[in-house]
């Protein structure tokens, strides 16, 4: 349905649709100020565009990259993104997602090791540097593959999890994952990343915790108790870092879900945002000297939304740019860019230029034109060819634990199977 939304045949078609609609939508002039460098504590990315973690459902079965991730990862490294942000990677067997995905041990660490120095070396060779390379620590909390690990009671959704106990994941399991996260992120350091990013967004369990509000306990209730185990992992994974080794983190600032059970929503009931815990959480990340993380809005798609996704777009960047401009000291790279098909370039430079964030990342747009990077440099335009159409084909392959890629304009590699 999405593909129908986003035909756009001129950025002045956007701006009138957004007029139309009512809504801002931040579209620049030109693509230029994505090709600028960024710098952040000692670090220096060669541009502000970065691939966004994307699953591709195609690990072998003991968590290490396949060829098929090899060559995902090949490609984002030839076009020439100054950062490439790896999927969600599981950090242990209980924490897993469903059998296909990456996962992070002593055993797997040196096929991660081969990963990384190959995606150096493509990007070296293609475009003169390597790109900043992100790892994405994961615990898929109630949706791991075993026994889903719940942190909190949603009503209506827990009867349908295949292995549901009735019971919550206790603190003293949480207090385990905390230590888990700290050894992800030593062996990402080992792996030869440069950044490992504990991921609290999109319902897992990191996520799921920041709106416990009915758990007891520790880790439920209060912003302190909430937040714990996604600060405690962070200072964990912290152990490991030094002038070469960052921590990250990428937060979901609102998930789309009524209180209580979502993050970022006003208490007063509905699901109306208000980002002051997201800033305060913000905050806190750079007082503990954090210096770029990246925001995620998750599927927020609201009911009104559902029938233009223009209208949840704007919302994407008023909340991003609400956070941004109230915690300046952070950099910030910001999500959703692959709407716009060829004009997403400038959508998310109008982004950059009006302080909603500091660097991009796109999803599915490195899926269907893994070249999008080179192209905006080269000619300020995603190629019209090329571009990814928002059609949901990668979302449907991953939903069917397929290995995951564009069906449109890859579909050698990833044929629709009936
Ligand atoms: C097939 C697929 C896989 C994804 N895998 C991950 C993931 O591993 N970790 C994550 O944080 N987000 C994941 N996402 C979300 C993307 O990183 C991104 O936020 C989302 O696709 C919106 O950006 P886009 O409009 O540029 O695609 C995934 C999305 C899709 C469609």
């Amino acid at each position: 349905m999405a593909q129908n939304w986003f035909r756009y045949r001129s950025p002045e078609e956007i701006r009138a649709d957004a007029k139309a609609n009512g809504v801002h939508i931040p579209l620049a002039e030109s693509a230029g100020v994505l090709r600028e460098k960024l710098s952040f504590g000692s670090v220096t990315l060669e541009n502000r565009i970065g691939v966004a973690p994307m699953e591709g459902v195609d690990s072998l079965p003991s968590g290490a990259p396949s060829e098929l991730t090899f060559r995902r990862y090949g490609r984002f490294a030839r076009g020439g993104a100054g950062l490439i942000w790896l999927e969600a990677t599981a950090t242990s067997q209980a924490g897993r997602s469903h059998r296909y995905q990456l996962m992070l041990n002593e055993k797997t660490l040196p096929a991660f090791q081969r990963l990384a120095d190959g995606i150096r070396e493509e990007g070296l060779r293609q475009n003169g540097f390597a790109p900043y390379l992100v790892i994405q620590a994961h615990h898929a909390g109630r949706m791991a593959e075993g026994r889903p690990m719940v942190a909190r009671f949603y009503p209506g959704r827990d009867e349908k999890l295949r292995g549901f106990t009735g019971k919550l994941v206790s603190d003293g399991e949480l207090e385990a994952v905390e230590e888990e996260m700290g050894n992800f992120a030593g062996l990402a350091k080992k792996a030869g990343f440069d950044a490992v990013e504990i991921k609290c967004c999109h319902g897992y369990l990191l996520g799921e915790l920041l709106s416990a509000y009915e758990r007891p306990g520790k880790y439920g209730g209060s912003f302190e108790n909430r937040t714990r185990l996604t600060r405690n992992a962070v200072k964990a994974a912290k152990v490991h870092r030094d002038a070469r080794f960052l921590v990250t983190a990428r937060l979901g600032i609102r998930d789309g879900e009524p209180y209580p059970y979502g993050f970022g929503v006003r208490k007063d009931g509905g699901d109306a945002p208000d980002m002051t815990e997201p800033v305060r959480l913000v905050k806190e990340f750079a007082r503990e000297g954090m210096p770029f993380l990246n925001l995620s809005l998750g599927l927020t798609l609201t009911a009104a939304a559902e029938k233009n996704p223009l209208l949840d777009l704007a919302r994407i960047a008023d909340l991003t740019g609400q956070v941004k401009k109230a915690c300046p000291e952070m950099t910030v790279s910001g999500t959703a860019f692959s709407y716009f098909r060829e004009f997403a370039g400038l959508h998310a430079a109008g982004c950059v230029e009006e302080g909603v964030c500091d660097h991009v990342l796109f999803g599915r747009m490195a899926f269907a034109d893994p070249d999008f990077p080179r192209e905006l440099r080269d000619t300020g335009r995603i190629d019209p060819g090329k571009t990814c159409l928002a059609c949901g084909g990668c979302g449907r392959l991953i939903g069917a634990r397929k290995p995951t890629g564009c069906v449109v304009r890859d579909r050698e590699t990833y044929p629709v199977r009936e």
